[in-house]
């Protein structure tokens, strides 16, 4: 469950995602898609309820018969297997592209400046940007804050991977090469992938499951292809309507 206040956005919400699944979260505007996303990332508080992480409590476990909050590291410790990518890039704008990337895994992960590095060059190789290395974030154009965005994301080998409409805040011609480098994520890693997008011909390319949500409620739970084509709730029919 997650309240704002008296406000209850989240409740009575239970899903499963399996390890490698790539799952799209799809539904009208304030239906708390977000808020799951950060929930996840631990970036709000659970306000009751648990979730699981590879079969661990992540925030809230039960202790003596109470639902009691984990230890600050060893929540700590789960979260940084999981990534997340923001609408708004979110970079570190005082340092490079390579600081950008290389900063929690040396922190956090405790890796060599080297082995950070080194990693660094590959994954920006990989999202077509391995001539930006010592570039500022704001020299960038948003499809390759946003790239770099990813690359910095999957320097910490994120099991879990969420990204929350990474491509709306792109002028149109820069979203294809960053659905791009998703694209080539999802087949060549087995992060599993909570998605929030608005792009459903990307969605049903990537995604094995596409859920409906709405009032905090999932109202439908199917493969994409039936989503998309055959929608049996009437309010996923609506808002296919209105987005497609
Ligand atoms: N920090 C906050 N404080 C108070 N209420 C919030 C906060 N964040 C979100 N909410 C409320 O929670 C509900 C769900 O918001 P959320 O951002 O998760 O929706 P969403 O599905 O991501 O919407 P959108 O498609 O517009 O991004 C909304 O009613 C919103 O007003
Ligand atoms: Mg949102």
């Amino acid at each position: 469950m997650k309240k704002f206040g008296d406000n209850t956005v989240l409740d009575d919400l239970n899903f499963d995602v399996k390890k490698g699944e790539r799952v799209t979260l799809i539904g009208p505007s304030g239906s708390g898609k977000t808020t799951i996303l950060r929930l996840v990332m631990t970036l709000e508080h659970l306000t009751g309820g648990f979730i699981y992480v590879d079969g661990h409590p992540l925030t809230h476990e039960m202790r003596g018969g109470k639902r009691v909050e984990r230890k600050k590291k060893d929540v700590a410790r789960m979260t940084t297997r999981i990534g997340m990518v923001f609408q708004q890039f979110n970079l570190f704008p005082n340092m490079t592209v390579m600081e950008n990337l290389t900063e929690a895994p040396i922190h956090v992960l405790g890796r060599s400046k080297a082995e950070a590095q080194e990693r660094a060059r590959e994954l920006l190789e990989n999202v077509g940007l391995g001539d930006k290395v010592d570039e500022h974030p704001m020299r960038l154009s948003g499809g390759q804050q946003q790239r770099v965005a990813i690359a910095r994301a999957l320097a910490m080998d994120p099991e879990v991977l969420l990204l929350d409409e990474v491509t709306s805040a792109l002028d149109p011609e820069l979203v294809g090469e960053v659905l791009n480098v998703l694209r080539h994520v999802a087949e060549t890693t087995n992060i599993t992938m909570l998605i929030v997008t608005h792009e459903m011909q990307f969605a049903s390319e990537v995604s094995h499951r596409v859920l409906m949500f709405d009032g905090g409620h999932i109202i439908e739970d199917k493969p994409p292809a039936q989503m998309f084509s055959e929608p049996e709730n009437e309010r996923t029919q609506a808002f296919l309507k209105a987005v497609l």
